[in-house]
């Protein structure tokens, strides 16, 4: 192997490390959720979906379609208005953190 492929590799696992959510942030994150969604994403109410070991992928896709206002749903609007003022990296670091939790 030349230096110049091993180089490229590691810069490329540095960007995926980066890309990753952080579960650490992510659980700092989500006071702002815990009223409807449940202090460990076990919502207490039935109207409010439980985040706790739902597929990270997925909860990264869901907010990001909320703040798109691209889902559809009764409750839908409710979300986009809290999903509008977060990063790429808060929803990565939320989903990383509800994806970690027991269901
Ligand atoms: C005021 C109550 C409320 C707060 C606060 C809230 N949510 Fe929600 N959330 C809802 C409701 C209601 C839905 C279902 C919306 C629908 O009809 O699509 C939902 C849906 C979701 C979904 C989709 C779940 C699924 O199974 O498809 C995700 C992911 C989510 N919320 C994450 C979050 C995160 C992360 C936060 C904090 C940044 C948050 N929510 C804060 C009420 C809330």
């Amino acid at each position: 192997l030349n230096r110049a492929i091993v180089s490229t590799c590691l810069t490329l696992l540095a960007l995926a490390a980066h890309a990753a959510g952080d579960p650490e942030s992510g659980k700092t994150k989500a006071a702002a959720c815990a009223t409807c969604h449940g202090e460990d994403g076990k919502s207490p109410m039935a109207i409010y979906p439980k985040l706790a070991g739902q597929n990270e992928p997925y909860l990264a896709y869901a907010l990001k379609t909320y703040r798109a206002n691209q889902r559809k749903g009764s409750q839908a609007s409710l979300m986009t208005a809290i999903a509008v003022v977060l990063s790429d990296q808060d929803i990565d670091d939320l989903a990383a953190y509800y994806a970690g939790l027991k269901p």
